[in-house]
């Protein structure tokens, strides 16, 4: 423990984010730290114990059972909650989740599309049912995936292999009375998946890009269609979530039985079993392999 940190004491529960804030860059300043631009990580380098440097992933380095984190890193949540099943806030579910309801702004009564429905695409599935969506249109190239969506919550499902964007957007169209949704998701993050989220989306609509792009990838479109089609274009960076304010609420609401994150744990693994369990993320036969170290699961 590092001198100065008086929020956490060792031996407190805690769910590690990628994000700490600042307090005191501009956007903190004007009261939306979600999106504050200089975040923290540790400022010590991390190292082997023969001083071999270590470079954290998002700052965190998962895959190890002991790392170096800024306190602001840390956020405390129920410690009776599952640290397999909670954990997973601390990345793609809070990302998914925040992405319907942070960035979305999805509310009661709202239709919503999530294209793509991995770890992401199914937490803001979970979150538009949470937030009181009607409609939850599930969109994915792979049927398993699709199937898993309907259990986190999608109420119509559309498999788009082998179909242009117009295509997706008349069968978009067609589960929302004729109109388009309210809220499209893009959790792949590709030229087209984002063009099936532009077009798929009602006038006046929202489109939120979760899946993280490469970057060689180019959109080209009309603007007139910008124009003309109204609405917002969002990112969403970790679903613009305040790991303060969110992540002890989301566990109360998974403790309650409100929100089902035990259902992105397809599998408990060992450290040995990382390389086989990305092998099956690839193929997309898992939605999450948590690594359980010794204790974690207590
Ligand atoms: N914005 C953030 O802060 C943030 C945080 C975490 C992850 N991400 C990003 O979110 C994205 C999704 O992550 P994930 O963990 O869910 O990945 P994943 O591999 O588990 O899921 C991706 C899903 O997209 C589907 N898919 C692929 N191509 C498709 C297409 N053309 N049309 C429809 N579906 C398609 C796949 O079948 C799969 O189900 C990634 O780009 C990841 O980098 C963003």
């Amino acid at each position: 423990m590092g001198d100065g940190v008086t929020d956490i004491v060792p031996g407190d529960f805690v769910i590690l984010n990628w994000r700490a804030v600042c307090g005191r860059c501009r956007a903190c300043r004007r009261g939306r730290p979600w999106y504050c631009f200089d975040t923290h990580n540790a400022a010590s380098p991390m190292t082997l114990q023969d001083g071999t440097p270590l470079s954290a992933a998002l700052g965190i380095g998962a895959f190890a059972d002991k790392t170096l984190v800024h306190a602001g890193q840390c956020t405390k949540v129920d410690p009776t909650a599952p640290p397999e099943v909670v954990g997973l806030l601390g990345c793609g579910v809070m990302a998914g989740l925040g992405a319907a309801i942070n960035t979305g702004g999805v509310t009661r009564g709202d239709t919503v599309a999530v294209i793509g429905c991995g770890g992401v695409g199914d937490a803001a599935i979970a979150g538009a049912e949470l937030a009181g969506a009607r409609t939850i249109i599930a969109v994915d190239v792979d049927d398993l995936k699709l199937l898993w969506a309907t259990e986190l919550g999608a109420t119509h499902t559309i498999n788009t292999g082998g179909m242009d964007t117009d295509a997706v957007v008349a069968e978009m169209q067609r589960l929302t009375d004729g109109f388009g949704a309210d809220v499209v998701i893009d959790a792949v993050g590709r030229p087209e998946t984002w063009k099936q989220a532009f077009y798929g989306r009602d006038l006046a609509g929202t489109v939120v890009l979760v899946g993280v792009p490469a970057p060689d990838y180019r959109l080209e479109l009309p603007l007139i269609d910008v124009f003309g089609r109204g609405g917002s274009l969002k990112s969403s960076w970790y679903g613009d979530c305040l790991p303060s304010r969110d992540f002890p609420m989301l566990v109360d609401l998974y403790q309650q039985g409100r929100l089902p994150l035990e259902k992105f744990v397809s599998e408990r693994i060992g450290i040995d079993d990382v390389e086989a369990a990305f092998a099956k993320m690839h193929e997309g036969s898992v939605l999450r392999s948590v690594v359980m170290f010794d204790g974690a699961g207590r």
